[in-house]
């Protein structure tokens, strides 16, 4: 994978790696630890809601993945003393050769000095010439101000960098004047100017603006704030896990964080509780500045990385009590290789490719008519674990309903035009975790309309009947997928995991996330249909389904273990 930008999406901040060709920059930041409780200790094997292939650290939530001579590592966020969230946080590590199976290892840091006495937050990974590994992160020091801090590799040619060493001269970055001492942090992976300066950007809040302040370093030790943030809104909060980097505009493969010409475009994303957005623009390396093709507002007009259960919210915190929360707050999606869309509007993004090894007992479908109200069941896989690859024929478009979307929010039209709804075109798609008898289902589900300038593509993400389990978040996710209909196939990619499914519309243009806890609908009682409610027939040109095998998830302390289990 190493001539791709590689995404790791949480339900708080994303995380990147950026590889190429050989000489890897690693990319992570964190979230906003502060509000989140950890959730209690590791769930049991037998438990439904266990997933099988998806990373799950022991506790809590990740904090950043990097590569290194052959290897990836993952940080997350972990209270050692406490179920709770709480002072004393340490980053924890895990590590792997191709992103699919874990194994953890030593904490990476631990709070042990003035500087991050309290907690050892949020931080980045940048990998500086000549292969040396560097993480900043954000201490919380002994006055409960947040400071950016270094701490390098003790033995770097050991590939599992194992134990980390802080420098002496921390902090690197305090609280500059008019910044509030708990609104400053996050410092994402650094990238060097032309003349050589290393430059990172940390998340903030002042004036009545959210933030991405600038530093710049000749050393990587000595910083000075630049005059002007990076970026700037008044539109929005406080910014979390702000990152900066470039994505190629003619190429799917990654680029270097340092690259700023115009065969590239700028991604800015901030983290504006409770969501992820980003906006594409150009980086003005004269200025310093980058200039946004539009601002981020932080509402539903932002592009947004995953327009489900992301941000590590609340709402997944309210029932903490409840066991089948227990242990999920660090869940991660697959990672993901994400680039730029054709449109230049919009990143793409699609699981990594190592996920097909996981495949197994492939079934496919092909040219399947699917009659208004008819639901067809996917049979021959195992539904509570599986990959699908879904294309749908709308043969007379013309016939769609017309819809101006303009001023709409998709994710409300999703939740009153809920799969029971019919329309002319949709609501067709799939049923996943569903019951035999559909009492329990999951629906991904399509509409399309013709609206002013062309066809609109929405995808919904309904879980409204996904459980018979009361006080669970049963929330409805929606956005649009700008594709044009009339040169594409509808197509989406879901991958179902017990109580993750991550849906991929439009060949990655729209990602959609959902946890789903189904009281009847696991294991072997799982099943999976494709179902069309609207009016119109459509056509499953083709489906091909795949049953997931386990993939090995921090089963034991070390890789013998994990090779052995
Ligand atoms: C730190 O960098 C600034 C700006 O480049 C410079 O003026 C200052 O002398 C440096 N301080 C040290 C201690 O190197
Ligand atoms: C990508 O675009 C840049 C700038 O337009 C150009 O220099 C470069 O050759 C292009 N690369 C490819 C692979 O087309
Ligand atoms: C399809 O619509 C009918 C009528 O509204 C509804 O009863 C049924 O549950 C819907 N099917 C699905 C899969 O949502």
């Amino acid at each position: 994978m190493d001539k791709s930008l590689i995404l790791f999406v949480g339900f708080s901040c994303f995380l990147l790696i950026n590889g190429v060709e050989g000489k890897n920059y690693g990319y992570l930041t964190e979230t906003d630890n502060t509000r989140f409780q950890s959730f209690q200790d590791l769930v049991q094997e037998e438990q439904p809601y266990r997933t099988a292939y998806h990373f799950q650290p022991p506790k809590n939530w990740l904090n950043g993945p990097m590569y290194y001579k052959g290897v990836y590592h993952l940080f997350y966020q972990h209270n050692p003393h406490s179920a709770l969230f709480g002072d004393g946080m340490v980053w924890a590590h895990s590590a792997s050769y191709d992103l699919i199976n874990w194994f953890s290892l030593d904490h990476a840091l631990t709070p042990s000095e003035p500087f991050d006495a309290i907690s050892c937050w949020s931080g980045s990974a940048t990998i500086l010439p000549r292969d040396k590994p560097v993480i900043l992160y954000t201490g919380v020091d002994a006055n409960r101000n947040q400071v950016q801090n270094l701490a390098t590799p003790k033995n770097p040619s050991d590939p599992l960098l194992i134990e980390w060493v802080k420098y002496s001269g921390n902090p690197l970055m305090t609280p500059p004047n008019g910044v509030d001492g708990d609104n400053f942090r996050d410092p994402a992976t650094a990238w060097q100017g032309s003349d050589g300066t290393w430059k990172v950007v940390i998340g903030s809040y002042s004036n009545n603006q959210g933030m991405a302040i600038l530093y710049q370093s000749e050393d990587f030790v000595n910083w000075t704030m630049h005059r002007d943030p990076l970026y700037s809104t008044s539109k929005t909060d406080m910014w979390e896990c702000p990152d900066f980097f470039p994505v190629s505009i003619n190429s799917t493969n990654g680029v270097d964080t340092s690259v700023a010409n115009p065969s590239v475009k700028h991604v800015m994303k901030a983290s504006i509780y409770p969501r992820d957005y980003y906006i594409m623009g150009t980086y003005d390396t004269e200025l310093e500045k980058f200039l946004p093709d539009t601002d981020l507002t932080g509402t539903s007009s932002d592009l947004r990385i995953d327009y489900g259960k992301f941000y590590a919210s609340e709402d997944i915190l309210r029932h903490s009590e409840d066991a089948i929360q227990k242990g999920w707050s660090g869940l991660q999606v697959i990672p993901r290789q994400i680039w730029l869309g054709r449109t230049g509007k919009q990143l793409v993004q699609w699981p990594v490719e190592e996920l097909n090894i996981l495949r197994d007992n492939q079934v496919n479908v092909n040219g399947k008519q699917l009659e208004s109200g008819s639901v067809f069941e996917v049979s021959g896989i195992t539904a509570s674990q599986a990959d699908i690859e879904i294309m749908f024929e709308l043969p007379e478009l013309e016939e769609a309903e017309f819809m101006d979307t303009n001023l709409v929010d998709p994710q409300l039209i999703c939740d009153k035009q809920d799969s029971s709804v019919t329309g002319k075109y949709g609501p067709f798609g799939l049923l996943a975790l569903a019951t035999k008898d559909l009492t329990e289902r999951t629906a991904i589900f399509f509409r399309v309309f013709r609206g002013d300038k062309g066809y609109v593509v929405l995808m919904c993400s309904e879980q409204k009947r996904s459980s018979l389990r009361n006080n669970i978040d049963k929330t409805t996710y929606g956005a649009f997928v700008d594709i044009d209909p009339r040169q594409e196939m509808v197509s989406l990619r879901t991958l179902i995991d017990h109580s993750i499914i991550e849906n991929f519309g439009g060949k990655g243009r729209t990602s959609i996330t959902a946890r789903v806890y189904p009281k009847l609908a696991i294991n072997d009682e799982a099943h999976l249909f494709a179902f069309n409610n609207g009016t119109l027939s459509v056509t499953i040109s083709s489906l091909h389904g795949w049953s997931m095998n386990k993939a090995r998830v921090n089963s034991g302390g070390s890789l013998e273990n994990t090779e052995s289990g």
